[in-house]
């Protein structure tokens, strides 16, 4: 019942959140270069891949190696546009797509950010098909902090399901065997609700995943755009949502109980390891390339997602946003309490010095509302998440993404 309340309000903010105008007024962007410091980070998109999986949302196309070269080219202009702009960053995301397909392109462009910028931390998403001991030895020499792989699952009858046919479970074990050890953090992703998959199979994939001894794993469940759904309805009948809270007890029992801390609700890691949402790290965040989202002071930011729009107003020398929406107070917010709360906690002396208020002031039914369920309790200025609220609060986010993926899918089939 919480759950279903929770998740009903998110996704209704989460529409009207996504309810973006074509009038991009960029002085609203511009204006903050200077000022903001270092306190932005810089996600990048590379939207190739080598075969596209049926399930996925993200802004994706079928890997060809000269528009990938171009496409890397006007990454590089655009990120030229934000310096000028007097941005600077030192916190960075490589995410897809598959920032991996092109290993010389990649090296390029992160020695390009390391001659342009004081470079801390370095985190990049890859497949486990890339991996190679070859790859392995260039990321690590490349100074990739975090390492994260998209495993889905060990179990071959599953990734069969999941359109994933080119690689086994046991390759995936062999590829986090070769990299764990050799970066700060070594992350695998693991789906979990998807259709067809059983608690048993949650059960062993985690049981790999912690014979292994990785780093961290960072639990998805499944979150489909409309069509991928209808898609996914079609293929397997039913994508049943109502035993997704049993999967997430399984991962608090089998993977919180057995010694990895929560760095968010979905993402569990030994000691103290990077995280996979630099939108919980970062209040703000710039992205680039085709299909990025940025939020800057209250800014929501889109580029455009198809790869012709976006080249055509790089060549122009315009940022390719195309759509943006200026937060209301109160939804700027709601939307810090819900990603803080995805990172298990709030620092209500954070929340002051960001909007000038306290958050007793600004959000009292909310708290209220969290408090009295249990799903928050407050010590030393810290609001933060008790186990009773990470399911609510992961189902909130996933209410959150799904907004953002239906965003998606309209983007890319409308060619915005
Ligand atoms: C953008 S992908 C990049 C990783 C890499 N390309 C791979 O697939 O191995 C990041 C993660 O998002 C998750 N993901 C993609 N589509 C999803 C969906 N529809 N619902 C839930 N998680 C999804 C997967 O776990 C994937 O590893
Ligand atoms: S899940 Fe990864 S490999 Fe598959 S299409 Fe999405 S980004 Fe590409």
């Amino acid at each position: 019942m919480i759950n279903w309340f929770v998740g009903s309000v998110v996704r209704f903010e989460g529409q009207n959140f996504l309810r973006l105008s074509g009038d991009v007024d960029l002085s609203r962007i511009s204006s903050q270069g200077r000022t903001r410091g270092d306190s932005v980070s810089l996600y990048i998109h590379i939207p190739f891949c080598r075969t596209l999986c049926p399930f996925c949302c993200f802004n994706r196309y079928l890997f060809k190696e000269d528009q990938a070269r171009s496409y890397f080219i006007d990454l590089r202009r655009e990120l030229d546009m934000y310096i000028r702009l007097g941005f600077r960053f030192n916190d960075f995301y490589f995410g897809g797509g598959t920032p991996t397909v092109l290993m010389d392109e990649l090296g390029s462009f992160i020695t390009y950010l390391r001659s342009s910028f004081d470079v801390k931390r370095i985190s990049l998403e890859t497949t486990p098909r890339e991996l190679t001991p070859d790859t392995i030895s260039q990321l690590r020499d490349l100074g990739i902090n975090r390492l994260s792989v998209g495993v889905q699952s060990f179990d071959n009858t599953l990734l069969k399901a999941m359109g994933r046919t080119l690689f086994k479970g046991e390759d995936s074990i062999e590829k986090l065997r070769l990299a764990q050890g050799k970066f700060d953090t070594v992350n695998a992703d693991l789906m979990f609700n998807f259709p067809t998959q059983t608690l048993e199979q949650l059960r062993s994939d985690i049981r790999i995943f912690r014979d292994l001894g990785a780093d961290q794993a960072t639990f998805y469940p499944l979150m489909p755009s409309p069509h991928k759904m209808d898609a996914l309805e079609r293929k397997f009948r039913k994508v049943d949502t109502s035993r997704e809270q049993q999967f997430y007890d399984i991962i608090l029992s089998e993977v919180m109980d057995k010694g990895y801390k929560p760095s968010t609700a979905w993402c569990f890691s030994r000691g103290d390891r990077m995280i996979d949402e630099y939108i919980i790290d970062y209040d703000d965040y710039i992205g680039i390339g085709a299909g990025s989202v940025g939020f800057l002071g209250g800014e929501f930011l889109v580029n455009s997602f198809s790869l012709e729009g976006y080249h055509n107003l790089i060549a122009q020398d315009k940022l390719p946003i195309v759509r943006m929406r200026h937060l209301s107070n109160l939804e700027h917010y709601r939307y810090y309490m819900l990603t803080q709360f995805f990172g298990m906690g709030l620092r209500t002396d954070a929340f002051k010095k960001r909007f000038g208020s306290s958050i007793y002031a600004r959000l009292p039914a909310e708290l209220l509302f969290f408090k009295a369920l249990g799903l928050v309790r407050e010590k030393d200025g810290l609001i933060s998440v008790t186990r009773s609220g990470m399911y609510p609060v992961g189902t909130m986010m996933k209410e959150f993404f799904t907004s953002l993926n239906t965003l998606r899918e309209y983007c890319i089939e409308a060619g915005i």
